[in-house]
């Protein structure tokens, strides 16, 4: 029997963060969104991921805002991609931070909310999947199988996580390749092995990225083993460390049992729109928009976009040099860390480590506090227990700071009300819960996005 793929976009939000640095504003995107609406994707993935942080540092846009603005224009379901208990910022918040987070999100247009934890610690998802399925605009809530590969995670450790996603009241789950390692019979083996373990009508969706070269490929197994929705980005924001092309699955399944009956033809126009802005980004900033495909990612394991930020660093220190150094680094690194998933915040924390091996030219010389919190436990269990004599004697944390259950440190938290007083004591007398929220992802950030767009401070009404 027929049965269409389904294809998630993501031209508004992880082509332009894998291929631009996140920089596409709202005005890029507000001349085609009646178009693409029009298209009969399964949802446009508009919000979160680095979005939010963004739109306050670089764009000067309100992120509330653009979420507005999306929801007044769009039919088709908005999908944002959250993290868990670190929300959009690179902390754990409280829970109460996180339970008005996505009720605020959920008020403003959220249709799905993609949410994973970087180390697949299900006990960070639990308060953003709750509150997500209690919010009565009923959105949908799908939970993450963040992918990675080392030597203790197979396919059945990743349906068994699957699994306590589904138990967890999620509507739907999400493999999560977000550095390109999943190979295609790999993927046909896990969709098949999925979908026998949590039913054939239990949506199953795929996430990649073509940084290693496997994307498309991947896809086209993953769909003839009965993959759901596979997520896509229209060409010019495809490819590279991005999605796979939207135009070429859609013609590559047509006439097969799966065609997605979507109007390729109906997209020509869009690309077109979408190329014109990828010119003006790559020049108004100065950014590459282009990336070669290096199948070295499945030893290194870096998330695109960190990719080049590493190579900054490294260039910034005038150590271009040792740029083999660190991407041998990184895999030794994990492992001593427990072998996490690379992703945000684990691959800025882990490569972050990786690069102070390498500049200091001795291991753990120096020791980032973020890498401390992540071996010691603050933000959650790792894959396999990090060995007790490397975070005591190589690092020289004490015992007594190991955490065994990172949601009792998640309550100590600073609150939404704790936030929000320190806001009216810098004199901004009326926040709304919205900008409170910002300034609680982002403090510095939003402040100095507050000082431009409130006046006068002492009255707080907006420009
Ligand atoms: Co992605």
């Amino acid at each position: 029997m027929a049965k269409p793929v389904k294809i998630m976009e993501t031209v508004l939000r992880d082509g332009h963060q894998s291929l631009l640095a996140t920089r596409m504003r709202i005005e890029d995107m507000l001349p085609q969104l009646e178009a693409l609406d029009k298209i009969g994707y399964k949802a446009l993935e508009g919000w979160g991921g680095a979005t939010f942080d963004s739109c306050l540092r670089f764009l000067d846009e309100d992120p509330w805002e653009r979420l507005d603005t999306l929801k007044k224009n769009l039919k088709t379901p908005i999908q944002m991609l959250l993290r868990g208990q670190n929300l959009l910022g690179y902390n754990h918040y409280s829970n109460d931070v996180v339970q008005k987070f996505v009720q605020k999100a959920s008020e403003h247009g959220i249709g799905v909310f993609r949410i994973f934890d970087a180390l697949n610690d299900v006990r960070n998802l639990k308060v953003a999947i709750e509150t997500a399925l209690a919010c009565p605009e009923k959105p949908e809530v799908q939970g993450c199988l963040v992918y990675t590969l080392s030597p203790v995670h197979t396919n059945d450790t990743f349906v068994e996580l699957a699994k306590e996603l589904k138990k967890m009241g999620c509507h739907s789950v999400c493999i999560k390749d977000m550095s390109g390692l999943l190979a295609p019979y790999v993927a046909e083996d896990l969709v098949k092995k999925l979908k026998a373990g949590l039913g054939e009508d239990f949506p199953v969706e795929l996430h990649t990225h073509c940084t290693s070269g496997f994307g498309h490929a991947t896809y086209l197994k993953a769909v003839e083993a009965g993959v759901d929705i596979i997520d896509c980005a229209l060409a010019p924001f495809s490819s590279d460390t991005s999605q796979p092309c939207t135009e070429t699955m859609v013609r590559a399944l047509a006439g097969t049992p799966r065609d997605t009956k979507l109007d390729y033809h109906a997209m020509t126009p869009i690309s077109k729109h979408f190329l014109g802005v990828k010119a003006r980004i790559i020049n108004e900033f100065g950014l590459k928009g282009y990336f070669d495909i290096n199948p070295n990612v499945l030893d290194f394991q870096i998330p695109g976009g960190m990719l080049s930020n590493l190579a900054n660093q490294l260039k910034e220190a005038g150590m271009e040099d040792k740029y083999q150094d660190l991407l041998d680094e990184m895999p030794r690194v994990r492992k001593d860390a427990g072998y996490p998933p690379l992703v945000t915040p684990s691959s800025q924390i882990v490569g972050t480590m990786a690069t102070f091996n390498v500049m200091s030219g001795q291991r753990y010389k120096m020791v980032p506090n973020e890498f401390k919190d992540l071996v010691r436990g603050k933000f959650g269990r790792t894959t396999v227990p990090v060995e007790k004599d490397f975070i005591t004697k190589t690092l020289g944390i004490p015992e007594s700071d190991i955490i065994e259950d990172c949601s009792i440190e998640d309550a100590k938290g600073q609150t939404f009300a704790q936030f929000k007083d320190e806001l009216i004591a810098k004199g901004y007398l009326n926040p709304s819960d919205e900008d409170v929220l910002s300034y609680a992802l982002f403090p510095q950030v939003a402040e100095e996005f507050f000082k431009k767009h409130y006046t006068p401070m002492t009255a707080y009404v907006k420009k």
